[in-house]
């Protein structure tokens, strides 16, 4: 069931986590799946609600950086990323600690555990009222695109959570940037809108996990993910008869393959990432417009080129991903 965010709905979802349920809620990249992480079975409810891999670890969300220390053991790297982007779309990989509550689901039988901080208002309530950290993957069925409103979340998992806490549609739009701090050099793990131009001034040299180490490391990221339905053909340079395009910066030069300008598309076939090419903007459309593309209509998604470069990057990542179907 849908309520929205109020003080009185954020008491009942609190009430609804700690009797080890699920509850859909709102943070600022995409929408959580969220469940009590020190209970082993509220956790594995969220694996059956998703059809997701056991296999695949969780990332655990805490009201406070404070409260990490309790978890995880906190190097002086962590606590530098943590002052300056918590709350913030950024979860950091880091050594569990012995005695940690978190349930094993979470981390899946790694040694490590992914935890952030969210700084979306209704997420950080919710996790303050629950008393407890809240794991929590993206509020899709797995293989799924990831949900950046209520309507997305209803649509993909209705009647396999407790309650969607309805909030809106979400800010960053991208889910939030892993970095693995747990071994020698920090690496991203999956590229978010936290950029490695962002966290270098702060500690140095990051690296970018290619595709197949990543694959290793973060076992979420399985390259088939954040699919569409329909076939997704990227660095489109016109538009095929029944394909939908999704277009980034001015479409004056883009034409239909039958002949004809892109201009013509009608409402149901055509979406602007950004008009003015800003790939802040961009990234916050993205999963919205891919969602609003794949419908019954269209056999394909044309996606025009974006920039490799910047939060270009993390965008690129989840459309390589929905195109490799
Ligand atoms: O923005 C987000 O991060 C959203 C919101 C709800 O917070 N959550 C999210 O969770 O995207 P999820 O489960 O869809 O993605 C978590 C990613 C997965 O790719 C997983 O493999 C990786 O983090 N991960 C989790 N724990 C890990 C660990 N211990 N070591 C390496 N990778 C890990
Ligand atoms: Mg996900």
């Amino acid at each position: 069931m849908m309520k929205a965010v109020t003080t009185e709905t954020l008491k009942e979802a609190s009430e609804i986590i700690r009797a080890g349920k699920l509850v859909a809620f709102p943070t600022e990249t995409v929408y959580g799946l969220g469940a009590d992480a020190t209970n082993g079975e509220a956790v594995a409810r969220i694996f059956e609600a998703k059809g997701r891999p056991s296999f695949n670890p969780l990332i655990v969300h805490v009201a406070k950086a404070e409260d990490a220390a309790r978890f995880v053991e906190v190097s002086d790297m962590a606590r530098t990323l943590m002052n300056h982007f918590w709350p913030g779309p950024l979860t950091l990989i880091l050594t569990l600690k012995m005695d940690s509550p978190i349930s094993e689901l979470c981390s899946a039988g790694l040694p490590t555990l992914a935890i952030r901080c969210p700084s979306h208002d209704a997420a950080r309530k919710l996790i303050e009222g629950a008393g407890v950290p809240i794991a929590a993957p993206s509020a899709n069925a797995s293989g799924h695109l990831s949900p950046t409103s209520p309507q997305h979340v209803a649509k993909s998992l209705e009647g396999r959570v407790d309650m969607i806490l309805a909030g809106g549609s979400t800010t960053a739009g991208l889910e939030s940037t892993v970095v693995d701090l747990s071994t020698g050099t920090p690496t991203i793990l999956r590229p978010g809108v936290i950029t490695a131009e962002d966290l270098e001034p702060h500690i140095g040299k990051v690296d970018i996990a290619t595709k197949d180490d990543g694959e290793i490391k973060s076992p979420g990221l399985l390259l088939k993910h954040y699919a569409p339905s329909i076939p997704v053909r990227l660095n489109a340079v016109d538009v095929g008869k029944g394909e939908a395009l999704l277009a980034f910066g001015s479409i004056k030069f883009m034409g239909l393959k039958e002949g004809g300008a892109a201009s013509t598309l009608p409402e149901e076939k055509f979406r602007n990432l950004s008009e003015s090419g800003d790939l802040y903007e961009a990234a916050s459309n993205l999963f919205a417009y891919l969602h609003a593309l794949d419908n019954g209509d269209n056999k394909a998604i044309a996606v025009m080129n974006i920039p490799d470069q910047g939060v270009g990057i993390a965008i690129n990542d989840r459309l390589r991903r929905a195109a490799n179907s």
